[in-house]
């Protein structure tokens, strides 16, 4: 008897995270459209307030990672240069901050929208995390727009400036700092979510159906394939939070998703703001009345 006690501790899950203490944190360290940062803490108090691994398989610019700062987590992302920038900004980032400043300094060296189109046409050339970074801060709204066919970056150059090296690099530190306890995977999100065990967090954030339609990863995204995928980890006793589009206030398109009956037990509106994204299409009108708010949907 006592055996069979003892076998049963060891499996109880370990909750080495707690959502205590979680505090707004507001500076990106990568620009990323359809990024959580200004609502990170919302969504992460509508999570369990200890749990094992956190997981989060839709990494993007990990606004929501970053406000968490767990103790145990795995991060992934299917966009392999995005990837490799949290690798380095692990390991070594002090070549994270390095390959920042070559970049700034090219950038200051002629005309700004000359230097960025050159960045951008080497990155296409060769794709490479060291460009790839630079472009998420000085693209136009942090809209990461690839070609489907080849995986080409169109993005324009942003009006705004690129931060200073000096600034990057502080964030770079903190950023490190957050994330000093996550392992960085280049993955799909399937096996992410395979990977997640009894107690522990899942945070999906994919690609939108209807909003996010012209980036990448966004095309041909298919959603129910997701929700199996999740439905199969709840079994498990994961807990999962995924965030979708909701209503647009002028919007007309209906962003309804089908879902297999039970999966969600409860459903939280964040207002998100106004949509940089339909901003960048509409050539860059305010759009006062474009106000989005997202859905969070719980397993539990
Ligand atoms: C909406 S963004 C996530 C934004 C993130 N929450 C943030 O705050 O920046 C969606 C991310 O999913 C990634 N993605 C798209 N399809 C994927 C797939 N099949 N598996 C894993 N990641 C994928 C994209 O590369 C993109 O970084």
């Amino acid at each position: 008897m006592q055996l069979l006690h003892d076998i049963k501790e060891e499996n109880r899950p370990t909750y080495i995270n707690t959502t205590d203490g979680v505090q707004p944190y507001k500076t990106q360290l990568l620009k990323w459209i359809g990024n959580k940062q200004r609502f990170a803490h919302e969504i992460i108090s509508n999570f369990p307030k200890r749990f094992g691994t956190y997981h989060e398989p839709f990494l993007g610019s990990g606004a929501v990672l970053g406000v968490l700062s767990p103790k145990k987590a795995e991060a992934s992302d299917s966009f392999k240069p995005l990837i490799s920038i949290w690798q380095m900004l692990k390991s070594d980032p002090s070549t994270v901050k390095e390959w920042y400043k070559e970049r700034w300094s090219e950038a200051q060296v002629g005309e700004k929208v000359e230097q960025y189109e050159k960045i951008k046409a080497r990155y296409n050339n060769c794709t490479n995390a060291a460009d790839f970074l630079f472009l998420t801060r000085s693209a136009y709204g942090g809209v990461m727009r690839f070609r489907k066919s080849d995986g080409y970056m169109s993005t324009p150059c942003g009006a705004h400036k690129p931060i200073h090296f000096g600034t990057f690099g502080r964030r770079v530190d903190e950023w490190a700092q957050r994330v000093c306890c996550t392992e960085f995977f280049h993955r799909e999100y399937e096996e992410s979510l395979e990977r997640a065990r009894e107690g522990d967090v899942v945070y999906c954030d994919p690609p939108y159906n209807h909003s996010q339609a012209i980036l990448y990863g966004a095309q041909g995204f298919d959603h129910d394939h997701l929700f199996r995928c999740i439905e199969k980890a709840k079994v498990r006793g994961v807990f999962v939070a995924l965030s979708l589009d909701g209503s647009k206030k002028s919007g007309t398109k209906d962003c309804a998703y089908s879902f297999p009956p039970n999966l969600f037990k409860q459903e939280v509106a964040v207002n998100c703001g106004r949509s940089m994204l339909k901003r960048f299409q509409m050539g860059g009108k305010t759009l006062e009345g474009e106000v989005v708010t997202d859905r969070l949907l719980l397993t539990h």
